[in-house]
């Protein structure tokens, strides 16, 4: 386990000594001693360098980097350097080369550029990680293995398309099935010879922005495209695991990013780790969902930040500062959510191209004596007194938030009933009102067990796939709470609707049927109308978006709609259905309507914050045997009163203690322990 040599949070980040001297290697570690650095990840763009022809491998170069950093006890996180082919890859063999959305055949540039169903480039990418593991097995500065790095986009090539064949052939055996399960009957699609089905791209039967006429073999070529990605990440990991069984695997994920299924990636990867780039308006909520969701990718085992920079990107419109206090608060943000890992991008800023004015803890001016080197070296201090106090602690949460990328494709590529639907956004608004609330809340995938859960949230589980209704009727039969929403139960994992009444599977358990789905216009609202007072919920709240036309089977109407000509039909509903109850939640709710509904179901579940704080404040608690690690976070630049009732604690990051009424400075972290 990568803890294992070093049980302390391991601190350092990506680290690009090839683009410099000897000299400045020296500087660096200098540097990365003063900042409390003991890890780096190197090797992540070297491809060309390791290999500058087809049949020369040198990695005199990389052995000396090794050697020096072990040398100096700095560890390292070891990247394949697949993620960018060499220029005489691309010159000799061109089926390396992507083709666009809209056909056009690249030329060699930019990065993550290779076509995941290139021979040439899987044999390559498989000898580069076969040659690296060979070589570097027994080094002593090895600690884990970084797989090419954030794979993602698509390519459009005629290998992909021969390939999306098989992988159809595959899944689907005859042409008949085929045509069947994407329902070629519409629009005269009939499929007479595989040879017929080409890639949805801009020149079949796609549009730009993930429109399709034909969503049906559109949601297929995403799932081949991410399993065409994921093999090529398996091709590596098999040739590393060969030969070091011991070492930890990963390749670093982008968090909520479209085009890849991660909960499927994640069976596949040793330990997860994601890259974290918010903006500077970014809510921290949705920082906080996004670790969430990387920590639930593995069922809550804790993840590595991987990436996040030290000051700013260079890639943004508008690439602001961190402002002082903001990288320990998100670093620590990311341990409070399941990080045992923090690194950065980058330890040195490059000097020319793009990323010469992303920030990096050694700056241009190449000293430490700079705020945001200061900065970088107080955390690494800090993490260096941590110790192995947090590691391997883990978060545990009566509220699960259901989120799904399949689900996520099918809502993006569907034509209607409107254009601004936004899976993310939606799930957030959820993961939103419980944060305001201060609870603690995973984010899983449809696979996991519901019954781990006192409240399940599943908004707009528009694509219901076999087995999850059966497992959600179960879990409220057994006292669960299910939440949903609008939009949900209308197709099955083909994208074909159920027919006979939306929410079709999840009809039963919720006690209503949805007739009609209305789409408002960007300014236009309704209102869910409180029939009477219940918990928290009481008088009227807006809704936009799309509203569903619901009837009731049996739930309780708690809301109606307030105009319109579907004013007094239901807009929410609870149904008792066993020892439990699952609400339909009809139409895009304001924020508050959100949290007064979570309110109430959190108040009936007797669910309660760990701490009570003020708004702006985060709270988690992360624990192990039997300790406990409290996280407060204070968002604001202003201090916070936080009322801890009575008892009393000891900062782990200070050595402070607690007690009282006390006030966490602006910006400021405690860590509270017994
Ligand atoms: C990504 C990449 C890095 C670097 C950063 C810049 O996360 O993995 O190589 O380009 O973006 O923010
Ligand atoms: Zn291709």
């Amino acid at each position: 386990m990568i803890h294992e040599k070093l049980p302390k949070i391991w601190y350092g980040g990506d680290y690009n000594p090839e683009q410099w001297d000897e000299a400045t290697m020296e500087e660096d570690i200098r540097m990365f001693k003063l900042a409390g650095i003991d890890l780096a990840t190197i090797n992540v763009f070297s491809w060309a360098k390791s290999q500058p022809d087809e049949n020369t491998y040198q990695f005199e170069w990389l052995d000396r980097i090794m050697d020096r950093l072990s040398e100096a006890n700095i560890s390292v996180c070891l990247a394949t350097s697949t993620a960018a082919h060499p220029a005489w890859m691309a010159r000799k063999y061109p089926d390396v080369l992507r083709v666009t959305f809209d056909g056009r055949k690249k030329k060699y540039g930019s990065r993550h550029n290779s076509c995941p169903n290139s021979p040439t480039y899987r044999h390559y990418s498989r000898e580069m990680a076969k040659r690296l593991a060979d070589r570097y097995q027994n080094h002593t500065a090895l600690v884990a293995w970084h797989v090419s790095n954030e794979y993602n986009g698509y390519c459009y090539c005629d290998n992909c398309e021969r390939e999306f064949r098989n992988w159809l052939q595959k899944r689907y055996g005859t042409l008949e099935k085929l045509n069947t399960v994407w329902y070629t009957s519409f629009w005269g699609h009939t499929f007479y010879d595989w040879e017929d089905i080409v890639a949805p791209s801009g020149l079949s039967e796609e549009q730009p922005g993930n429109k399709s006429y034909f969503q049906t073999i559109s949601l297929d070529y995403r799932r081949f495209q991410s399993d065409s990605l994921l093999e090529c990440y398996l091709i590596e990991y098999e040739e590393l695991k060969r030969v070091t069984p011991q070492i930890q695997i990963t390749t670093n994920l982008m968090g909520t990013y479209y085009g890849l299924d991660y909960f499927k990636w994640a069976k596949h990867l040793d330990i997860v780790s994601w890259d974290n780039y918010p903006s500077i308006d970014t809510p921290p909520s949705h920082t906080s969902m996004s670790h969430d969701l990387m920590r639930g990718l593995k069922s809550g085992q804790p993840f590595m930040l991987m990436e996040q920079t030290p000051s700013q990107q260079n890639w943004q419109a508008y690439n602001a500062l961190k402002r002082p206090g903001v990288l320990r608060l998100w670093s620590y943000q990311a341990v409070a959510h399941g990080a045992d890992t923090l690194l950065y991008f980058q330890l040195r800023r490059s000097i020319a191209n793009c990323e010469k004015y992303h920030g990096a803890v050694i700056e241009h001016a190449g000293h430490e004596h700079t705020r945001v080197f200061r900065e970088s070296a107080e955390i690494g201090k800090e993490l260096q007194v941590l110790s192995d106090h947090i590691l391997d602690s883990r978060l545990s949460s009566k509220v699960g938030i259901v989120y799904d990328w399949e689900n996520r494709w099918a809502i993006d590529l569907s034509s209607g009933p409107t254009k601004l639907l936004d899976y993310v956004n939606e799930v957030h608004k959820f993961y939103d009102a419980a944060y305001q609330l201060h609870i603690q809340t995973d984010m899983i995938g449809v696979e996991e067990d519901l019954n781990s859960y006192e409240v399940v949230i599943a908004p707009v589980m528009y694509m219901v796939k076999p087995g999850f209704a059966e497992r959600v009727e179960q879990f409220v039969q057994q006292g669960g709470t299910f939440i949903t929403t609008y939009f949900s139960g209308i197709v099955d994992e083909q994208d074909m609707v159920q027919v006979g009444g939306y929410p079709g599977e999840l009809r039963k358990v919720l006690g209503i049927w949805a007739e009609e789905i209305d789409a408002l216009l960007p300014d236009q609202f309704n209102q869910v109308v409180i029939n009477d007072t219940k918990g928290y919920l009481q008088g009227e709240y807006q809704c936009s978006i799309l509203c569903d036309l619901i009837h009731s089977e049996g739930a309780e109407v708690v809301a109606t709609y307030g105009s319109d000509f579907y004013a007094g039909m239901p807009s929410l509903t609870v149904n008792s259905f066993g020892k439990g109850q699952a609400w339909y939640v009809a139409s895009s709710c304001e924020p508050r309507m959100l949290q007064d509904l979570l309110r109430t179901v959190f108040a009936e579940k007797q669910i309660t914050p760990v701490l009570d704080a003020p708004a702006g404040v985060e709270v988690t608690m992360r624990s192990k045997e039997d300790q406990s690690f409290i996280f407060v976070l204070n968002h604001n630049p202003e201090p916070a009163a936080i009322p801890l009732q009575g008892e009393a604690y000891v900062d782990l990051l200070s050595g402070e203690t607690i007690t009282g009424v006390c006030e966490i400075p602006g910006r400021g972290v405690w860590i509270l322990s017994k």
